[in-house]
């Protein structure tokens, strides 16, 4: 085994945190050869429910949990910090607009990014899960000015996996046949699924697609919002978000940054954009990316054929309005 390494897990007592913090426990973030210390952080009224979630943790008697601690202060919660979960987050609760909803979360996300600038230790790396999570990385990171910014990332993982998944189903393959999906833009229903490099058994995803009666119009108009709109078909169906299915993607989100893409191969992360295939640097923006020894590369441009230019302009300019709208309510910290 390796030394212990630190995890600050927020909204621990939510769905996705519960279904994160047993599995984070049990090697399915760093590997089982790394010991964990989890800190959990939630808001005072969730605090008594993040102690009976820890409680829990010890009731597993998990060979790799050296310590779970319960925090609902920012700055203690990340003493130390070597990986955050940035998993809670306001809701939107009914009538509320867009604009509140962005400015209750800008005060949660620049609250923790000073708490991250303060008390993170300096591998820190985070994931945000909580929505709207591309913006609100980008938040946390402008209020974290001695942190790399391109530690701050978003989750779109769960949107590739539901893309690669959707692949198989429809060439009637298995998810190990297919690689290459790429979710381009921001984590909402504006997201580019990007098939024009996705290969089934190593052959263009799309000529296969076709050999099964599927044609691009079929992939614009079916496959697309099929893994654009996943969430609320989950909703529909279990009666309830996507927990586990949110908080495996998180898990593989870190894994992935940590121990690197397979060769020839890429996932999909929200990370900010360095001003590459056209995205004004900065802006947290999801792309493929390649992973190596602890870092991501956003994959070297490529000639975008033109509709998936416009498909990304548009979730980009979604992007960008969300950054202009925290910015014109003065919610971005000193890095911006
Ligand atoms: P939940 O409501 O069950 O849990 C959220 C938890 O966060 C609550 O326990 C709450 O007390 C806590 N929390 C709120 N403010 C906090 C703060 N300032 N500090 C610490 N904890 C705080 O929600 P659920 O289902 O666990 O989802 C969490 C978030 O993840 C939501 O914003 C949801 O929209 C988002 N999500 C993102 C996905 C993605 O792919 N990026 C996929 C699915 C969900």
């Amino acid at each position: 085994t390796t030394s212990a390494a630190t995890v600050t897990i927020t909204g621990a007592a939510g769905q996705i945190g519960y279904a994160t913090v047993f599995r984070a426990a049990a090697g399915a973030l760093l590997g089982s050869e790394t010991p964990v210390r989890l800190r959990l952080l939630e808001i005072p009224e969730a605090v008594r429910a993040a102690e009976g979630v820890a409680m829990e943790l010890l009731d597993g008697a998990m060979p790799l949990l050296e310590s779970v601690d319960v925090f609902d202060d920012p700055t203690a919660a990340f003493d130390g910090a070597e990986v955050g979960l940035l998993i809670g987050a306001r809701p939107r609760s009914k009538g509320m607009e867009r604009a509140d909803l962005l400015s209750a979360n800008a005060s949660i996300f620049s609250v923790q990014g000073r708490a991250i600038n303060e008390a993170a230790a300096p591998a820190f790396r985070a994931v945000v899960v909580g929505n709207p999570a591309n913006t609100n990385a980008l938040i946390a990171a402008s209020h974290a000015p001695d942190v790399p910014a391109e530690r701050f990332t978003a989750l779109t993982r769960l949107d590739h996996h539901r893309a690669e998944a959707q692949l198989a189903i429809a060439c009637g393959v298995s998810v190990n046949d297919v690689d290459g999906v790429a979710i381009w833009g921001n984590h909402s229903t504006s997201q580019y699924v990007d098939l024009t490099r996705a290969t089934v058994r190593g052959r263009p995803a799309e000529e296969v697609l076709l050999e099964h009666g599927h044609d691009r119009r079929w992939i614009d108009e079916f496959f697309i919002p099929k893994v654009a709109k996943r969430g609320a078909e989950i909703i529909e169906v279990r009666g309830g978000s996507s927990v586990a299915s949110a908080a495996h993607a998180t898990l593989r989100h870190i894994r992935t940054w940590l121990r690197g893409t397979p060769e020839g191969s890429w996932a999909s992360m929200a990370v900010p954009s360095t001003g590459i295939h056209g995205v004004p640097e900065g802006v947290v923006c999801s792309f493929p990316v390649t992973c190596s020894q602890g870092r991501y590369t956003i994959v070297e441009p490529w000639a975008i054929a033109d509709f998936s230019r416009a498909r990304i302009d548009r979730s980009v300019a979604e992007l960008l309005a969300e950054r202009e709208a925290v910015e014109a309510l003065d919610l971005l910290g000193p890095r911006a």
